[in-house]
């Protein structure tokens, strides 16, 4: 069958302005959208630019608009379209060409919730020990691949008079160690979340939890923070 996909392109090195591009690709139903737009570049335009590494789901580098909804186009199959395929960068971040946008301040949010086990205590013989009910607690956060697709597709972010907010994906990183019992710095973290930009800029839209490809309960997550934030405040 033949695939059509509408394409974003910007080039500022060309000085033009970003336009969209159709292109006409032979593919199978079972293709990833990844493989057409792979074909793109090896076979009609080698300046076209994306994204990707390990093609499974994985690395999180391929997260795009896909008929304005934000995804990974390695784990969208050309069956599941339609006519023509709306394939844009991710929303709220500024372009750097074509697909690709940047993501420092994506990361620069992450890095600022301590994304790392902070303990105070003497390191304990062996390994610290945790329950297997202790690790189910956060089991689900450790599934993000930080491909941004939440963050992008929040309307907190998206909207320029709060896109202050620390947004979904560093939350549930800081959820991942709020909810670790080995984890010794609660306090530390509850300060870096407990503001407007932080937990609370949160609006519960919901619209994280529907992107996300590894179907982290995104929102339900920044609610336990929230909850825990409220409970530590009335003790
Ligand atoms: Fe991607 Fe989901 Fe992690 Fe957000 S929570 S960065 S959508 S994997
Ligand atoms: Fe790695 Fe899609 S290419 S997640």
């Amino acid at each position: 069958m033949i695939i059509k996909l509408k394409i974003f392109r910007f080039d500022p090195q060309k000085g033009e302005k970003p336009y969209y591009q159709t292109f006409e690709v032979e593919a199978d139903p079972m293709d990833r959208l990844l493989d057409c737009l792979n074909r793109i570049r090896w076979e009609q335009d080698p300046t076209f630019s994306f994204r990707w590494s390990c093609g499974h789901g994985i690395c999180g580098s391929d997260g795009m608009r896909i008929n304005g909804i934000c995804g990974l186009a390695c784990q969208k199959l050309v069956r599941d379209f339609k006519e023509e395929v709306l394939i844009e960068p991710l929303p709220v971040f500024k372009v750097i060409k074509d697909l690709i946008v940047d993501l420092e301040p994506f990361f620069q949010r992450y890095y600022a919730i301590k994304p790392y086990l902070i303990t105070k205590t003497s390191p304990p013989e062996r390994e610290h020990k945790q329950s297997p009910a202790e690790q189910r607690l956060f089991e689900e956060a450790i599934r993000c691949i930080l491909c941004a697709c939440c963050t992008a597709s929040c309307p907190v972010n998206q909207n320029e008079e709060t896109a202050s907010y620390i947004g979904p994906a560093a939350l549930v990183r800081a959820f991942r160690y709020l909810f670790d019992s080995r984890d010794e710095a609660s306090e530390e973290r509850v300060a870096l979340l407990d503001h407007k930009d932080g937990v609370w800029g949160c609006q519960t839209k919901w619209k994280c939890t529907e992107v996300c490809p590894k179907e982290i309960s995104v929102t339900k997550e920044i609610g336990q923070i929230k909850k825990r934030i409220y409970e530590r405040k009335q003790n």
